[in-house]
């Protein structure tokens, strides 16, 4: 009589996978089955629990909407997408190590989240973007260069973030539009500055699944303040990471993990009157400097 029954089933799917397919993709469904199985034995799963899981993961996709990325936020929140940054920067860490000339680091990444909105406004250098916006004013200003100290002319950086009460934009509802976004390019010194508003903590949404799911956890919400940036120009490795004012909350408890010590930054407050770049002010604004370091690319 044939023999129909598997008796190690992690195998069975494994065998299944037919020659021939995408190697990386063949890597990749094994490790996901294999884990998979593993995990399922480990908890000693039961039925009810394993329905709860796809309840949830349902939940998760149809809270998605083209405003909404819900399974972005849950990997965020699982520390999933900084592991995976992390990875990323390690690589690129080891690439400029082997660089003998290389005399800086490149900067740190982190999370990219779901605010990125593409197509921002390309603003002059020293433009305001926070104007009118809730939050104090704040000057960001520094250079951006390779490994060597060399300035990275007419490099692009994309800036978003929320306003000073730590709304974004994309969550206002309705067609607001954008607003304290843009794209600014550095001046042939490698040199950016512009205006915004100095970045406020806030929740990440916790309406949702995700949220639910924090709640079980004992967990809060929410993120330090910071600002978002994406830095790019054709020859080097693009970065994605935040700036985060040196005395916000939350630094030691990020709800996505995204804090690296080396984007803590301080804000200088000062008084209403002239700014660095001549502007008078008639109330109180910060002032944040950082300079950015791209890696070459290979
Ligand atoms: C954010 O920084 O915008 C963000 C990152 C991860 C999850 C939610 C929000
Ligand atoms: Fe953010």
């Amino acid at each position: 009589m044939n023999q129909h029954q598997t008796s190690d089933i992690t195998q069975a799917v494994l065998d299944r996978l037919a020659p021939g397919t995408d190697p990386r993709f063949r890597e990749i469904i094994t490790g996901v089955v294999r884990h998979a199985h593993a995990l399922v034995r480990e908890l000693d799963l039961k039925p009810q629990e394993w329905m709860a899981a796809i309840q949830f993961l349902t939940k998760v996709g149809q809270t998605c909407d083209d405003k909404r990325q819900e399974f972005i936020l849950l990997s965020d929140t699982l520390g999933i997408s900084m592991l995976v940054v992390q990875l990323e920067q390690a690589r690129r860490s080891a690439q400029a190590l082997a660089d003998r000339a290389a005399r800086l680091q490149p900067t740190e990444a982190t999370v990219q989240g779901p605010f990125y909105w593409e197509g921002a406004p390309e603003l002059a250098l020293g433009s305001d973007i926070g104007q009118g916006m809730p939050g104090e004013p704040a000057y960001y200003s520094g250079r951006v260069t390779d490994t060597q100290r060399k300035p990275i002319v007419n490099c692009c950086m994309d800036v978003w973030s929320g306003d000073g009460e730590g709304v974004y934009d994309m969550q206002m509802g309705g067609d607001a539009g954008m607003r304290l976004r843009a794209r600014f390019h550095t001046d042939a010194e490698g040199r950016y500055r512009f205006w915004s508003i100095k970045p406020s903590f806030y929740p990440v949404p916790d309406d949702g699944p995700v949220g639910d799911m924090l709640r079980a956890m004992g967990r809060h919400p929410n993120r330090p303040g910071h600002i978002h940036m994406m830095v790019y120009r054709d020859g080097y490795v693009p970065l994605t990471t935040h700036l985060f004012p040196a005395d916000s909350p939350y630094l030691d408890s990020d709800a996505v993990f995204g804090v690296r010590d080396s984007l803590i930054v301080p804000f200088e407050r000062h008084a209403a009157g002239k700014a660095p770049d001549g502007r008078v002010l008639d109330r109180p604004f910060h002032s944040a400097q950082y300079d950015f370091v791209l890696a070459a690319a290979t």
